[in-house]
């Protein structure tokens, strides 16, 4: 069987740099206190870990001294500082001013961490990233499970590493009839209204009269920028959200990760049956839609026709996020 290799990036999509937005780093769970959590995001490495006062911070992985990797070697998190495996300079974890040089009272000058906007959102941490940096331009959305904990619980969280061209998975999400013609499925919600937000857009649809066998009754979508998603459905016996985010880890790849919360039923054997059923459908579309995704071409001028999808609307608002 032949196998397609994914033509470089560069010769699938315009180099645009990646957009600025909220991305997802980490897990919060996986920050523990007084560790640092190493990770590749967006063609650089970044250290995640916890404050004293427990907020979750991100910091860039580099020591400003002479570049040593923070999280090597026994670089690590001690009462509040970050200290620097190499020549053990110490850095406020708070804010990153440089605290302590253990063989010179001289510092040179101005010199501490870079440190990067950091929110954490119902179990994951987000960092600010803008190419020209700055301080965050928006915050990130609010959505019924941000506004309330209370009564929801993660079903299930899954990952994907895909080589699409970052700004088409979205754009997917406007294309009606791939859902009829790839998915094989009866119908696709109708999009109802398009409209713009403090963090980005909501889109809400109105459910295919074919798909009601489902139960679903309300289905809405907000974004924060391009790179977070909550998919909202409401049904006559439930209410679930995904979270949907992307991530790059560099030019050709980025990390999909999705999180699905259900509202508790009250009966730990009906959310088995609700999230089930909805991850099941979830990724099997995920990975439909990856067989073609990850090798495809991002066309400036695509052939569109009626029926096609607000695709040059969506297109529109993504260019809002891409700054060179
Ligand atoms: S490189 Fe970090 S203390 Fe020297
Ligand atoms: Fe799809």
């Amino acid at each position: 069987m032949s196998r397609i290799e994914p033509l470089p990036m560069r010769l699938r999509a315009p180099a645009q740099g990646f957009p600025k937005g909220w991305y997802r780093v980490a897990d919060a769970g996986e920050v523990l206190p007084d560790a640092l959590l190493p990770v590749s995001w967006l063609n650089d490495q970044f250290i995640v870990f916890r404050a004293a006062d427990g907020q979750a911070q991100v910091a860039d992985a580099f020591c400003p001294h002479m570049g040593a990797h923070l999280a090597s070697h026994d670089g690590c998190l001690r009462n509040g500082r970050i200290v620097c495996p190499f020549h053990k300079w110490e850095f406020d974890a708070a804010g990153g001013a440089l605290a302590h040089i253990p063989y010179s009272a001289l510092p040179p000058g101005e010199v501490g961490l870079k440190m990067h906007a950091t929110r954490e959102l119902d179990g994951m941490v987000l960092m600010w990233y803008h190419p020209h940096g700055g301080t965050p331009e928006f915050e990130p959305f609010e959505t019924p499970l941000s506004r309330n904990q209370d009564g929801w619980v993660l079903y299930g969280v899954k990952e994907w590493i895909t080589t699409c061209p970052m700004r088409d998975m979205l754009e997917n999400l406007f294309d009606g009839p791939h859902i009829v013609y790839l998915h094989n499925s009866g119908g696709a919600p109708v999009l109802k209204s398009i409209a713009r937000t403090p963090y980005g857009m909501r889109v809400d649809y109105d459910q295919d009269p074919s798909q009601t066998d489902a139960g679903v009754t309300g289905f809405r979508s907000d974004f924060t920028g391009i790179t977070l998603n909550a998919q909202i459905f409401e049904g006559t016996a439930f209410t679930t959200q995904f979270y949907n985010t992307f991530t790059p880890i560099d030019d050709e790849r980025f990390v999909l990760h999705s999180r699905l919360h259900i509202k508790d039923s009250g009966s730990a054997e009906i959310n088995e049956a609700i999230g089930k059923a909805f991850t099941d459908r979830f990724m099997f579309e995920v990975e439909q839609d990856l067989k073609v995704l990850d090798y495809k071409r991002h066309l400036v001028k695509p052939r569109l026709c009626a029926g096609d999808g607000p695709i040059h609307q969506y297109r529109k608002y993504a260019a809002e996020f891409f700054v060179d």
